[in-house]
């Protein structure tokens, strides 16, 4: 297993380009399912996840050609609409293709997924919806199996709780249904924007994606389209958060207007750092500026709010700034494994129910951790290069589900930073 070592202290200068997201990929990835034309799909992150999500693809009879960044991409119809649990226990964005495989084959089976340890993270919000649109479910043996009598039905599907995939689930499966869906309740986030966008562009009719009633009018069928993906926010988000972490410059590139304004609006309480737009937006310059007492209240909310994705490198960004702060994380229940590793570094952090209390403290130290999912192995990179000495993180797969060439990137910036196959 591969692990990274960091000397940490250095300060991060340089440029970093942001590669296109991982959140909108996913989906978007998954809506390819819809139709059987040719589609060309460019920025996409050679990710873990994406591959993943591509070998699930295949196993579903979908040719896909994927190099530097751009899959070529057509689905023709599978043999079975049986998915396995070994294609979907590495990720939980697999169960996105369930709502494109009922609407366009009116049958699906796929295993229940896996993901991070954050939380339950159950399905049944995307289960609630497609019943409303006229599927039928069955819980057998670790599969969700779900079968339409002829073709999904517009119906107004109203979430009980905010969810981003069941939005996008829903959202997919809407396009080839019968009639009119409207989703209320719906989630807001930029991703589900880009997904709404690729859908549109292949000829199927959403409005008000972006607010929280999203309505679609269903087609009898889908086109073929080219089209980039977004900016991954989070991967720009934790590179502020370094920024902010251990002192710097920096400028991020291959970004837009939306999000430059997100980061700028998401850490506006964090009145160390300086955020200024250049080139319309596309890129952001990042620096830390002069030191100040730092006690800041934040809590994780769905988009437009402070997003959970960054909740754990926020929390290590904080753990040297002198004063109290407190982070609420509000969407996932137990999304705080990184807490007790952060506190082997020598952070003064508190658990209490769903809040974290960051107590500053001078220095932390370089320890042997370990990464427990995606964004808490960011978390440790950025209290690695705030630590006086050697961090060595283990576990780094989790890195490797959402984050690019990110050793590259910050050894660009001038990071000792290495990783090493054991
Ligand atoms: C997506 C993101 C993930 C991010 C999360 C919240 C992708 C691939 N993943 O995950 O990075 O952290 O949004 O912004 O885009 N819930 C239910 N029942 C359901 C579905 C969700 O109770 O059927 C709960 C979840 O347990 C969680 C909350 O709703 O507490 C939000 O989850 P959701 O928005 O669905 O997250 P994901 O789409 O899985």
């Amino acid at each position: 297993m591969d692990r990274i070592e960091i000397d940490g202290g250095i300060q991060l200068k340089g440029k970093i380009k942001i590669s296109g997201s991982k959140n909108a990929s996913l989906p978007i990835l998954a809506a390819t399912l819809l139709t059987d034309k040719k589609l060309q799909i460019s920025n996409i992150p050679e990710l873990a996840d994406i591959h993943s999500m591509i070998s699930l693809l295949r196993s579903l009879n979908t040719k896909i050609e994927f190099s530097k960044n751009c899959c070529l991409i057509k689905s023709n119809k599978p043999d079975s609409l049986n998915v396995s649990y070994d294609l979907v226990r590495k990720m939980r964005a697999s169960f996105l293709i369930l709502g494109p495989l009922l609407t366009r084959y009116g049958y699906a089976e796929v295993s229940m997924p896996g993901g991070c340890a954050i939380g339950t993270r159950p399905v049944d919000i995307h289960l609630d919806g497609f019943e409303k649109m006229g599927a039928k479910f069955k819980i057998e043996n670790g599969y969700v199996k779900g079968k339409v009598a002829g073709k999904l039905k517009g119906n107004i599907v109203k979430l009980k709780k905010i969810s981003v995939g069941a939005t996008e689930n829903l959202m997919m499966a809407a396009t080839l249904a019968d009639g009119i869906t409207i989703i209320k309740n719906a989630a807001k986030e930029p991703e589900i924007i880009d997904l709404a966008n690729f859908l549109n562009k292949i000829g199927a009719d959403i409005k008000g994606y972006g607010t929280s009633e999203i309505i679609i009018k269903g087609k009898k069928k889908l086109e073929d389209c080219k089209f980039k993906i977004m900016p991954d926010r989070i991967e720009a988000g934790t590179f502020v958060l370094m920024v902010f972490g251990c002192s710097g410059k920096v400028i991020l590139e291959n970004i837009n207007d939306n999000v430059s304004d997100h980061l700028i609006k998401i850490f506006s309480p964090l009145k160390n750092l300086k955020l200024e737009k250049k080139n319309n937006g596309e890129k952001l310059y990042v620096e830390k500026i002069r030191k100040k007492n730092v006690n800041l209240k934040v809590s994780t909310r769905e988009y437009p709010g402070f997003p959970t994705d960054l909740q754990a490198q926020l929390t290590a960004s904080l753990i040297k700034s002198k004063g109290k702060s407190e982070i609420k994380e509000n969407i996932f229940e137990n999304r705080f494994m990184h807490v007790s590793e952060l506190k082997r570094m020598g952070a003064d952090l508190t658990l209490e129910g769903s809040k974290i209390l960051i107590n500053g403290v001078k220095d932390i130290y370089g320890a042997e951790v370990m990464a427990t999912d995606l964004r808490a192995s960011s978390c440790l990179i950025i209290a690695g290069l705030m630590a006086k000495g050697k961090t060595i993180i283990n576990r780094v797969y989790h890195l490797d589900r959402g984050y690019e060439n990110i050793e590259k990137k910050l050894q660009n910036c001038g990071i000792k930073i290495i990783r090493v196959n054991r």
